[in-house]
This record gives structure tokens, C-alpha cells and sequence, in this order.
């Protein structure tokens, strides 16, 4: 957010959450930036900075208010109270925050003040609120992770009991560890007002760092006299790709590591950054950018893949624009299609998916010597590190990254953003600095999911058995590679969903065009094609006569059976398991909706969808190690350096919970240090559902292996029992007691007398020309039921329930595991019924909607836990798979309501409507 509109001498005077405080600035200024800037209530948050996310609402003499559209003049005499202050002085805003920490309605908790605060409002006036009065005073405020249920739950259980999370306790287990649905063990920061995001930790009178943007799509462009401008504009820099150090280059595969820090004559999407300035935040607040010394020149430009061999390659080595394709093949497709009884056909598409966290992007840099240090809120600090490194010209231990709490990633916060200016600036200025996106930036300029144009085509036999399959998947990749060869990649293993296809062919491909590089969302990719695949197998199961559920059971893969490319699961394929437990609802949601069908008028009229889906965890064939590393202290403190950054998802809670069972201490008794790449060792970036397999692989083994020293030291069984009291373990087994006196204890190094270190890496194998091989050592899977009633004569549709089964192998954390469910569910609701980015027209939380508490319907969550033998405990990852279903189902169950097929995403009303018509044209 620009720091604008503070520095009038005039002052206001007020109560802020019960003392008087006097804020030297503009009666004008925004409140949300007095409070955060001159108030230091850093518990006010902003996303949007135009009245349309929540996030910085207050209390203005007890009524809600957004700060970002309020001036501070208008609060003069008036009582503010922030989220902060109502959780340390309202006993009842006390119990909301035991409630949302009850419930795990706080994940990435970026929201939560907004929602708090907004809650508390509510809840003075009416203390035991129905659903629809708490509908009706949250919803101005939006929450991309949580899916606004447990929410809900949390502010209509405000007067439950405010205890952790009950376990059930069973005879020597401890009962915090696996398995546990205890409270997030990092919730308290996030529902008490304490947590410190990207833009919240930068010291006072930091510099502020702008990015000037291109304004166009395609443009060459000269800069003019940056060095006068400096002078008059009174600002400490200007920077521009002359002043990096190093290689102005990054991006985030080997090999495509293709997007400039600042431009170089040319930008390729409109956002693309072709200077910086940085000084006082007043002076750079009062800047007129117009009068910036650049010339543009407009180019050509291709906004969709079928423009982009019109103009000229955005790339020298990238002909037509192709980034890179993707393959696989898998028996004979083009001979056993002809064989088929039946065979479907279709074309369908995506647009670009904006990632919508409500955190804008934000770092802090800090020269320190020779090195640098950078505070931001990143899902990948180790590899954010290595990019900064290249960009400035040092070495990587010259760096040091410590990541922030981050208000949502979903992918777009793996790449660089806002980092590198505020390093670069900080380098070369050796003062602190800051910068934080607007919301315009943001969505200009970050990742974005691929927009997908697909064509696919199945055949099946007459008894419903899958024969062959054909797929062709073209990915709009943006002007750079971003994680673009990653979904190319995956996209054609996925693409088959969980079922058994004896012959199969896909193929895909990444073009590059004029837009912001599509990069990382939740699924990469695998949702698109979902969106193919799953309404294709409902048109053969109609075909067919057979029950779409039924359908899916008989061709879902099983232990035994290769996948597309040639990979047999002995165990761990679990999808029929989700299949059977979606199966009683199933009979009676279909009955139901029957039976609402044949009594209503007919304008309304309600359907049900299934579909399934599938997600490798962890990188494609690629090694993808995390390492994990504990020690115990002389004082007896054991030390969790947890370096997995937890982004809402709870890996904080999960790792630990992990590590604490393999070690035989509860918890509690865990000290968690996070990431940090001076302290805490590379646990790989939290994306493609890696972390709770792959990290919590590592802490298993790191928590054995400290296990196993104390074990020889006391001279103890393997199934002894821990304690540790103050600077001593006890461990019990058959034999009796052994107590170890931790502090005579020789150190390991200059922390711990008993330190280990371990590192996971999922087997794989690389695959071959035609795609074959073993991409994953573990597959999540899933299955999801949606309900709908769709409006006949309005085209709009009004979801009912979601019924979401997942077998996750073994559920860590069962809580964490419905919140990750119901998170991903919502934004499958988007993608399917409302999100679509248009570049350089939805750049706002206005234009550009992501679903509001009144867009998610009740969401059934069904745990199945298999088992893995890879997985920790068996647990495998959870995050992507729980939105590939989503979509695929409500479009499914949009058709079954009123025979519309909608192929285009997202299924506006408009577009259901014309669907509706084309169905009744047919008939
Ligand atoms: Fe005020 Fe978004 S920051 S509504
Ligand atoms: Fe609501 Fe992250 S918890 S936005």
C-alpha cells in the first residue's frame, strides 16, 4: 500500500482501544495508516485499501467501519477498537478468540482481525446468533483460506467451552502428537492481534521502495534523466536494470530463469517493472509519477495462445512462442478408440485464476555488513534466497531470508515479487526499506493459474470400461516461465484422473503471450483438466445407462493397476475408498433431488455432481528433499527447527506433531523454531502438497534418531516412555527408571548436548520419452459430491452442500484437515462459478470476486485414512487435492439440474442461461 496522506501537522485525538492517543496527521488520511503508522496498531490490516476486503475493519464507538475508507478527522473524539485491543480488554471478544482458536478458524489469519472485530460488533448486540446473522455481519469480509465454516462455527460457539480441542485419550499415547485435532499450536498470534505480517515488521522510518510499471501490454520503452529526477523529486534512489549487480534474470526452474528484475527496453505485460524509486514514505507518497522520465512505444500484442504466432517471439529461443510441451503415452490410444462403444468428445476452457490471498506482497531488507537480511512473507525462503543472490551478485550465505507469517500464498508467493527491490534498495543505500504492493500491483503483477484451452476426447465399452483416452491441453504461460514447465509437465500425467486407462496419449503445451506470467495455484494445472475429464465421464455414464457414481467405482484405480505412466501401486491408492464413502449420500441426495424435481414448478429445479481427482504429491520425477533439524538444550529444552513455512496450511502444528510423537514427548514440551535460512535448514518450499509427506518424513526421522540417542544413553528399550523435568529425562521401561542428567551432558555444538539432523527425499523416477516412469511416491485422492439448485429462467446457480471425501493416508491433524478441505472447496467454487482475471480490467477485489461467506454452502468433510507406506505415520498430502473436484462437480451437478452444458469456466449466470437454451434447442 502506498504511504499516503499522513504527514499534516493538524492531529487527532481519540481513544483507541480505551487510552487516549493524539496521531500527528492529516485529519484526511486514511484511519487504517494513521493506526497502523502512527498508532502502532500493526492488528489492522490491509488488503485492498478500497472498502472491499474487511480486513482493516474496526470498531468506531462500537459500530464496524472499514479504516482504509474512513479518515481519520471522522474518529476525532470518537472510541476506535482494533482486534488487539478487544481481545486484551472485552471479556467476550476474549472468548471469539478461544472459539476461532477451538475451531481452527484462523488459518493464514490475515483475516481474522476483519473477521473478529466484525464478529464482536455482532455479538454485543445479539450473544447466541443464528447462522444468517452471522452471514449478514461478515459479510463484508473476505478469507481466501478457510472456506468462512469454521468461522461461522467459531462466532456461533463463542459460548462453548473455551478448552482445547478434546482428544480422545488412549492408554499410553500422548494424546498432542499424531492423530490429535489439537488447537494450532502458532493460532494465538493470529486471533489475539499479535502476528506479524510482510508489511508489519519493517522498523519506523524505513525507506519506501514504488515499482514504476509498464502501462502496456507489449511496449518498448527508453528512460530519461533518472538521476535528475532523483534530485528534484527529493528521493534517496532511482533504480533501474543498470543498477543490478547481478544477473537481471530470475524465475524458479533451471533453465527458465528468463523474467528481468526490471525490464531492459522492453516490457512483455502490462505491470512489468521497469524502474524504482525509494525514499522518505512522505516523499515518495507525494511523488507525481506521471512526470517519471520514461517513453513508451507501443508493440503487438497477444493476450491468448492462439494470437501469440502472430507476433514476435517474447523469447529469442522460444519459437512461436512455445515455452514448452508436455507428454505422455500409453498403449494405443489411436488404435483402441475405434473399438470403443461409446466415445464423447469436447472442447473446454479456463481463464486466468487470480490467486486472491488477502495479504498484499511485502518484504523488509536490512543491509548488515556484508550481508543482507530480507523479511517477507514467502513460501519459499531457501529458493528465495538463491534468486536474490543471482540478482545482487552475492553469494548465498551473503543473504539471509527470514519469512514473515503470510497472509495466503495458494503458489504465487514461491516466486519472487516485492523482495528483490527492497533488497537491491537496501544494498545500495545500506538503510532499512520497505515496500508493500497495492492491490492493483498485486494482481497486476503476480502469478496467476494457466487459462487452459483442452480438447479431449474417451471412449469406453459397452459394460463402462474406460478404453482410451485422448488429451490436448494448451496453457497460457505469460510473458515468463514461472512454474509453467511444471504444469506442462503434470497436466498430461493427471489428466486421466484416478481411473484406469489402458491407452492414452496426452499432450500440452506452454505459449507465452502479453499477460503476467501464470505460474503456481493450488493443483497446477491437474483442476483444468479435471474440468475435462469429470464432465466427459458423466456423458458416457448417461450414455450408458449406468449411475455416474457407479461409473467412476468401476474404472477408479486400484493397488495393482498401472496408472498412465506405468506406475503400479501396491498400496496407498485409495480413490475407490472416497468413492464408497461418498456412496449413502450419493442415494440420498439423488433421491432427494428426484423428488424436489418432481413436486416444484420446474423454474427451479436441483441436481447433484461427482467427481474425482488425484494429485502426486511432491515434485514431478524431481528430488525434493526436506531436512529437519532438533536439539536439546543443557537447561532441557528440546528445539523443533521447523523450517516448513506455514502458510494457513498448519504445518507448524503438523511437523511438530510429528516430530513430538516420534521423539515420545507431548507437544507441549516442544520448542518450535521456524523458518529462517541462518537457523533453520532447508525444508524445501511449501507447494504441491509436499510439506506434511516430505517434511514431516524428515521430522519422523529427525525425532527417531534424538530418540534413539536418549535410548542408548539411559541404556533403555525402544518402547521406554519420556519425560523431561527441568534439565533431566527420565525414561521408563520394564526394567524400571533410568534418569539422564542433561546438563553434564558434553555439548554436540555450541547449542545442544544432543543434536540430529535428517533429510527425506521421496523416491521417484525419472520418465521416459513417452512419459513413463514413476513421477510420485504417493498419490492423494478424492472424491466430491455438490448439490445445486440452478434458476431456469435466471441461469443462476445457488449451491446447497458440498460432501468432500479424502483419503489422506493418516489425518495428523483431523481439524487441520477439514479446514484445508474447506479451503480449497471455496476456491474450487470460484473457479467454477465466478473467478476469472482479465488483464488490465479486474485488477481489484471489486471486479475481480472471489467467493464471500455467502457463496459457501455447508461443506461435509469425510476423512479416510488408508494408510501410506511412505508417508509419516501414513499421512499424505492434502492442499492441492482439495479444490480438483470441486469445480468438475458443480458443473456436473449444473447440467444434472438442468441439462446445461457449460464448457467455459466460470459458469456465470449468463453463460448457464445460454447453456440451458442450446440443451432445450437440442431437445
Ligand atoms: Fe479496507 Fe480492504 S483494506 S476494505
Ligand atoms: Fe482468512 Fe487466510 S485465514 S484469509
Amino acid at each position: 500500500m502506498a504511504l499516503v496522506d499522513v504527514e499534516a501537522p493538524a492531529g487527532v485525538s481519540f481513544l483507541l482501544n480505551g487510552k487516549p492517543v493524539h496521531l500527528d496527521a492529516s485529519p484526511a488520511a486514511r484511519l487504517s495508516l494513521a493506526l497502523r503508522e502512527r498508532g502502532e496498531a500493526k492488528d489492522v490490516k490491509v488488503g485492498c485499501d478500497a472498502g472491499d476486503c474487511g480486513a482493516c475493519t474496526v470498531l468506531v464507538d462500537g459500530l464496524p467501519v472499514c479504516s482504509c475508507t474512513t479518515a481519520l478527522g471522522q474518529v476525532d473524539g470518537a472510541h476506535v477498537e482494533t482486534q488487539a485491543g478487544l481481545v486484551a480488554n472485552d471479556p467476550q471478544a476474549r472468548a471469539l478468540a478461544d472459539a476461532f482458536q477451538r475451531h481452527q478458524a484462523a488459518q493464514c489469519g490475515i483475516c481474522t482481525p476483519g473477521m473478529m472485530v466484525s464478529a464482536v460488533a455482532l455479538l454485543r448486540e445479539n450473544s447466541a446468533p443464528q447462522e444468517a446473522e452471522v452471514l449478514d455481519a461478515l459479510g463484508g469480509v473476505l478469507c481466501r483460506c478457510t472456506g468462512y465454516r469454521k468461522i461461522i462455527d467459531a462466532v456461533m460457539d463463542v459460548n462453548g467451552k473455551a478448552e482445547p480441542v478434546p482428544v480422545e485419550a488412549r492408554a499410553g499415547e500422548i494424546t498432542s502428537g499424531v492423530g490429535a485435532a489439537i488447537a494450532r499450536i502458532d493460532g494465538w498470534p493470529k486471533v489475539s492481534g499479535s502476528e506479524r505480517f510482510g508489511d508489519d515488521v519493517a522498523p519506523a522510518g524505513s525507506l519506501v521502495v514504488k515499482v514504476i510499471r509498464s502501462p502496456h501490454h507489449h511496449a518498448a520503452f527508453e528512460l530519461g534523466d533518472l538521476g535528475a529526477y532523483r534530485r528534484v523529486s527529493g528521493l534517496d534512489l532511482v533504480m533501474s536494470a543498470a543498477d543490478v549487480p547481478g544477473q537481471n534474470r530470475f524465475g524458479v526452474i533451471p533453465g527458465f530463469e528468463d523474467q528481468p528484475m526490471f525490464a531492459e527496453g522492453e516490457t512483455r505485460f502490462k505491470g512489468e517493472a521497469v524502474a524504482a524509486v525509494v525514499g522518505q514514505a512522505d516523499v515518495v507518497a507525494a511523488l507525481d509519477l506521471s512526470a517519471f522520465p520514461v517513453t513508451w512505444t507501443p508493440l503487438p500484442h497477444a493476450l491468448v495462445p492462439n494470437e501469440a504466432a502472430k507476433v514476435a517471439n517474447l523469447h529469442e529461443t522460444r519459437a512461436n512462442n512455445v515455452m514448452c510441451r508436455g507428454f505422455v503415452r500409453h498403449g494405443d490410444p489411436e488404435a483402441a478408440m475405434p473399438a470403443a462403444s461409446v466415445v464423447v468428445e469436447g472442447t473446454f476452457s479456463t481463464g486466468f485464476i487470480e490467486h486472491g490471498y488477502i495479504e498484499p506482497e511485502a518484504a523488509y531488507a536490512e543491509r548488515r555488513g556484508e550481508r543482507l537480511e530480507v523479511h517477507c512473507c514467502t513460501q519459499a525462503p531457501y529458493m528465495n534466497r538463491a534468486g536474490l543472490a543471482g540478482l545482487l551478485g552475492l553469494s548465498e550465505r551473503a543473504i539471509r531470508v527470514v519469512p514473515t507469517a503470510v497472509g495466503g500464498g495458494f503458489g504465487s508467493k514461491l516466486d519472487l515479487t516485492a523482495q528483490p527491490y527492497a533488497a537491491l534498495a537496501a544494498w545500495l543505500t545500506g538503510r532499512p526499506v520497505r515496500i508493500t504492493y497495492s492491490r492493483g500491483e498485486s494482481i497486476a503483477s503476480s502469478t496467476k493459474r494457466h487459462p487452459s484451452e483442452i480438447s479431449m476426447k474417451i471412449g469406453a465399452t459397452a459394460d463402462g470400461t474406460i478404453l482410451a483416452v485422448e488429451f490436448d491441453g494448451t496453457f497460457n504461460t505469460g510473458a515468463y516461465a514461472s512454474w509453467g514447465p511444471t504444469v506442462a509437465n503434470r497436466v498430461p500425467i493427471h489428466a486421466s484422473g484416478p481411473y484406469r486407462t489402458p491407452n492414452y496419449v496426452a499432450r500440452s503445451a506452454g505459449i507465452h503471450t502479453n499477460t503476467a506470467p501464470a505460474g503456481a495455484f493450488r493443483g497446477f494445472g491437474v483442476p483444468q483438466s479435471a474440468l475435462a475429464q469429470e464432465p466427459l465421464y458423466d456423458e458416457i455414464a448417461r450414455a450408458l445407462g449406468i449411475d455416474r457414481l457407479e461409473f467412476r467405482r468401476r474404472n477408479a484405480l486400484q493397488n495393482g493397476d498401472p496408472t498412465v505412466t506405468g506406475q503400479v501401486f501396491t498400496q496407498g491408492m485409495g480413490i475407490i475408498d472416497c468413492f464408497d464413502a461418498l456412496e449413502p449420500h450419493w442415494k440420498r441426495v439423488v433421491a432427494e433431488a428426484e423428488a424436489f424435481n418432481a413436486s416444484a414448478d420446474g423454474q427451479v429445479r436441483r441436481g447433484v455432481g461427482v467427481a474425482g481427482g488425484w494429485y502426486g504429491c511432491g515434485n514431478t520425477s524431481m528430488s525434493n528433499p526436506s531436512t529437519i533439524r532438533a536439539g536439546i538444550t543443557k537447561e532441557g529444552k528440546v528445539v523443533l527447527h521447523q523450517g516448513a513455512t506455514d502458510i494457513g496450511q498448519g504445518s507448524n502444528t503438523v511437523i511438530t506433531q510429528i516430530f513430538a510423537t516420534a521423539l515420545g514427548l507431548p507437544v507441549e514440551a516442544i520448542t518450535l523454531v521456524g523458518p529462517d535460512t541462518d537457523v533453520t535448514p532447508d525444508a524445501g518450499k511449501t507447494s504441491a502438497s509436499r510439506q506434511t509427506f516430505i517434511t514431516g518424513n524428515a521430522a519422523r526421522l529427525c525425532g527417531e534418531a534424538l530418540r534413539a540417542r536418549i535410548l542408548r544413553l539411559g541404556n533403555v528399550s525402544d518402547g521406554a516412555v519420556l519425560k523431561i523435568i527441568g534439565a533431566t529425562i527420565i525414561a521408563h521401561d520394564a526394567a524400571g527408571e533410568r534418569v539422564i542428567d542433561i546438563a553434564s551432558l558434553e555439548p554436540d555444538n555450541g547449542s545442544y548436548v544432543l543434536e540430529t539432523i535428517e533429510s527425506y527425499d521421496p523416491p521417484t523416477s525419472p520418465l521416459d520419452e513417452n512419459g513413463q516412469g514413476e513421477p510420485y511416491a504417493v498419490f492423494g485422492t478424492t472424491a466430491q459430491m455438490a448439490e445445486v439448485e440452478v434458476d431456469m429462467a435466471l441461469g443462476t446457480v445457488k449451491l446447497l452442500r458440498i460432501i468432500a471425501a479424502h483419503d489422506v493416508g493418516k489425518a495428523i491433524n483431523p481439524l487441520l484437515v477439514e479446514g484445508q478441505v474447506h479451503g480449497g472447496v471455496a476456491q474450487g467454487i470460484g473457479l467454477a462459478l465466478m473467478e476469472e482475471f482479465l488483464p488490465g480490467r479486474t485488477e481489484n477485489l471489486h471486479d475481480y470476486l472471489i467467493p464471500t461467506i455467502g457463496d459457501v454452502p455447508p461443506i461435509d468433510v469425510l476423512i479416510l485414512e488408508t494408510g501410506d507406506a511412505h508417508g509419516p505415520y501414513g499421512a499424505k498430502g492434502l492442499g492441492e487435492h482439495c479444490l480438483i473436484p470441486t469445480a468438475p462437480a458443480i458443473i456436473n451437478a449444473i447440467t444434472d439440474a438442468s441439462g446445461a452444458k457449460v464448457r467455459h469456466m466460470p459458469a456465470t449466470p449468463d453463460k448457464v442461461l445460454q447453456a440451458i437454451r442450446e440443451c432445450s434447442a437440442a431437445h
